[in-house]
């Protein structure tokens, strides 16, 4: 009987000991946020500013700003969620951020295995006027992530964070900065829920 008990007390205990482990195993220790911008003039750079200062308000999270052509294959491939920025160039993302998403093939060889699959995206984009193309340049880049078979997601505005920065505009105001603040919370809340539940 004192035998029987002790075998039961032993094995409540390997087992207590076995499903901590493995929940300690699932619990992740940290989220990483890659935050790739192109900016010839700033604007789009105080934008990403913003999305680093939001995305590092989530406990946990580590944040990695690049400018696009900076970004390496282990920063693509390490990050959880990437958010790209881009000014407006004739209504569409810039030449710059178009060969960064290009270069995901040529450089980082990101298909036919999509490498990228699941990762969370998001986009923000600055534009000298009013109603000139930044909701098409974040569109395009999220459609470049669908492409890529990643998880999209908004915050701060429908299709992510915007600023218009010309005519009468001050550059990137306290709204514009908060919705680029918005973005990076939201960005990562997603990818810490994301990888809690893988
Ligand atoms: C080649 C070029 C094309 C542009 N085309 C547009 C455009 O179609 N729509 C728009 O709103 N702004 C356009 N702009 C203005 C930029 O989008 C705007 O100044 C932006 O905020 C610049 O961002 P940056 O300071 O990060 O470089 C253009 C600027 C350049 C240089």
């Amino acid at each position: 009987m004192r035998q029987a008990f002790l075998i039961g007390f032993l094995l409540a205990g390997l087992l207590a000991g076995w499903m901590g482990a493995a929940s300690a195993a699932e619990a992740p220790a940290s989220v990483t946020v890659l935050v790739a911008y192109h900016s010839a003039t700033g604007h789009t750079e105080k934008m990403a500013q913003g999305v680093v200062e939001g995305a590092a308000r989530i406990p946990g999270t580590k944040v990695v700003l690049k400018r696009v052509g900076d970004v390496a294959a282990g920063d693509l491939f390490s990050a959880d969620a990437v958010v790209v920025g881009s000014p407006v160039y004739w209504s569409n993302m810039s030449g710059d951020v178009k060969k960064f998403f290009d270069d995901w093939q040529f450089k980082f060889g990101v298909f036919p295995e999509f490498k990228m699959r699941n990762k969370v995206g998001a986009a923000f984009a600055t534009g000298g006027q009013v109603s000139s193309g930044k909701e098409v340049t974040m569109l395009t880049i999220l459609a470049a992530m669908l492409g890529n078979q990643m998880i999209v997601v908004s915050g701060g505005g429908a299709f992510g964070a915007s600023a218009t920065t010309e005519g009468d505009s001050p550059g990137i105001d306290d709204k514009e900065l908060a919705s680029a603040k918005e973005l990076g919370a939201r960005v990562a809340e997603v990818a810490w829920m994301i990888k809690r539940g893988r």
